[in-house]
């Protein structure tokens, strides 16, 4: 999808949840505040979350019309709104403690260089955590991009997870009203 394409979806209605996705809050809730950047970052669903946790937070996405929405929401004052294409787009400054990429669907070569870049830009320890719908979900869950070009495995994120102390990289599953969804994790930290 294309930008215009995704500006057309923020500006019919809210696409997201206003909270976090349950498991990204599992998973980094309990970490202690630094600095992070949630790349295609939408609505802002994760940047508010992280931010009101005390997180100095750099929401990127190519969509104005889904980050205004995000800037309007409760907590939106408390991030810094980039709107730029993640493919091209490099942070200020690095040595981050997180970066997170939730729901971005690129083809597979994009994605692992986008999440390869990614990786350079966290301090030593820093966090990557990246979670997405699944390939097997074409099959076997529910939701999502229906282009198997584009969706996650744990094969795919291996190329990514080899630069990193890995945590989790494991196909998980996810309740919603529609039924089973079948998600992609991958959580590391940068080696020293
Ligand atoms: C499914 S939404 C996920 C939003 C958010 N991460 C979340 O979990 O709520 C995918 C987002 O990726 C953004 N996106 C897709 N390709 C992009 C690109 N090349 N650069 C920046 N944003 C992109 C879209 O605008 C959209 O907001």
């Amino acid at each position: 999808m294309q930008t215009s394409d995704w500006d057309a979806r923020y500006a019919e209605k809210a696409q997201w949840s206003a909270g976090p996705n349950a498991l990204v809050a599992a998973l980094l809730g309990d970490l202690p505040p630094g600095r992070a950047v949630d790349l295609a970052a939408g609505e802002g669903r994760h940047a508010r979350w992280l931010a009101g946790l005390g997180w100095e937070v750099t929401a990127v996405d190519f969509s104005a019309v889904g980050l205004d929405r995000g800037r309007a929401a409760p907590g939106g004052d408390a991030v810094h709104w980039v709107v730029a294409d993640v493919l091209t787009w490099t942070p200020p400054a690095a040595d981050l403690d997180l970066v997170l990429v939730a729901y971005l669907h690129l083809p597979e070569a994009d994605t692992v260089d986008l999440l390869t870049r990614a990786v350079g830009w966290l301090r030593p320890g820093g966090r990557l955590l990246v979670l997405g719908h699944d390939v097997a979900n074409l099959d076997a869950g529910v939701g999502g991009p229906r282009d198997a070009a584009i969706l996650h495995s744990v094969d795919r994120l291996a190329p990514v997870a080899r630069l990193l102390a890995v945590d989790r990289l494991e196909q998980v599953s996810r309740e919603t009203p529609a039924g089973t969804a079948l998600d992609t994790l991958l959580l590391g930290r940068r080696r020293d």
